[in-house]
């Protein structure tokens, strides 16, 4: 019996992991017989570079997601140079609960920086959803003033999809030392855990109960 609700608390959650369409994501974190896992700080476990950098616009440009849950909290962090180990560039200071399954493409988000033609920077995009922790994904980018968002008809969302203004995140922690991947420490920083706590709550009181109904028992 446990084992059977462990098991489909397993499958559930592997149901609400993600993947990031575009740019080209660091490694298929979803897929099996892997080392990767989401829950693990900054980058689910996948090497920098491992495949290769997308040419990103130097002015910003889009991000694509495939979402799996029925709604999920998006950050977007940045981390500047070749092998980053400090995500502290917040891209989505304005942080929103996305609901409906399916793709998620901001077509052009703005930079608070200014970065140069050929510098290197890993995009990091947290999520996170009624369990109130996080899942971390990374994909690696070159900066180009030549490179352009992504056309109309290449960043769409999927019917179904909307997305709401939650509040505003303040930037992101600079090290890697916070404990992000913990419950009661969900993405990004301090000031978005304080709004995620009641999230987090109903997820360490009812996350087996939760699950296992949605699956439908
Ligand atoms: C993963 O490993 C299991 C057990 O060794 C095997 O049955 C399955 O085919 C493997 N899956 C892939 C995609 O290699
Ligand atoms: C990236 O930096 C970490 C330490 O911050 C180091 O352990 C790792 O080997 C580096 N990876 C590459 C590919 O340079
Ligand atoms: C991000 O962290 C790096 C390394 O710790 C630091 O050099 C940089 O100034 C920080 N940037 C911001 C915007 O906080
Ligand atoms: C996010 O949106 C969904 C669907 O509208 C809603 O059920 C959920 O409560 C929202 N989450 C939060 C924490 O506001
Ligand atoms: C950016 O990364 C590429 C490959 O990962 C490397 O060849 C290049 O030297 C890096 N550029 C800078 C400015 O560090
Ligand atoms: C997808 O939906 C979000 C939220 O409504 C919106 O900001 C974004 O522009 C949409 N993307 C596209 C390609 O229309
Ligand atoms: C992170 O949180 C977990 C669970 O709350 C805890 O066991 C672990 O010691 C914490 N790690 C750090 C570095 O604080």
């Amino acid at each position: 019996m446990l084992s059977s609700i462990l098991l489909l608390a397993a499958l559930q959650l592997s149901a609400a992991h993600f993947s990031i369409e575009y740019p080209t994501w660091r490694a298929d974190t979803l897929a099996e017989n892997t080392t990767y896992d989401q829950w693990r700080y900054p980058c689910a476990g996948a090497a920098p570079g491992a495949a290769g950098r997308t040419e990103w616009p130097v002015q910003g440009g889009s991000v694509a997601l495939s979402l799996h849950h029925e709604w999920t909290y998006v950050f977007v962090n940045l981390g500047l140079g070749t092998n980053a180990s400090a995500f502290n560039v917040s891209l989505t200071p304005d942080f929103v609960n996305v609901t409906g399954r399916g793709t998620y493409c901001i077509p052009s988000l703005p930079l608070p920086i200014q970065p140069r033609d050929g510098d290197n920077a890993t995009i990091q995009v947290v999520t996170s959803g009624k369990s109130g922790s996080a899942l971390y994904n990374c994909a690696d980018i070159t900066f180009r003033s030549s490179a352009q968002p992504l056309s109309g008809d290449k960043c769409k969302n999927s019917t179904g999809i909307t997305a709401e203004y939650v509040g505003q995140a303040p930037a992101p922690s600079a090290g890697s030392s916070s404990n992000s991947t913990s419950a009661s420490n969900p993405p990004g920083n301090a000031a978005a855990a304080k709004q995620l706590d009641a999230v987090a709550m109903i997820a360490m009181f009812g996350f087996s109960m939760v699950y296992v109904l949605d699956v439908g028992l």
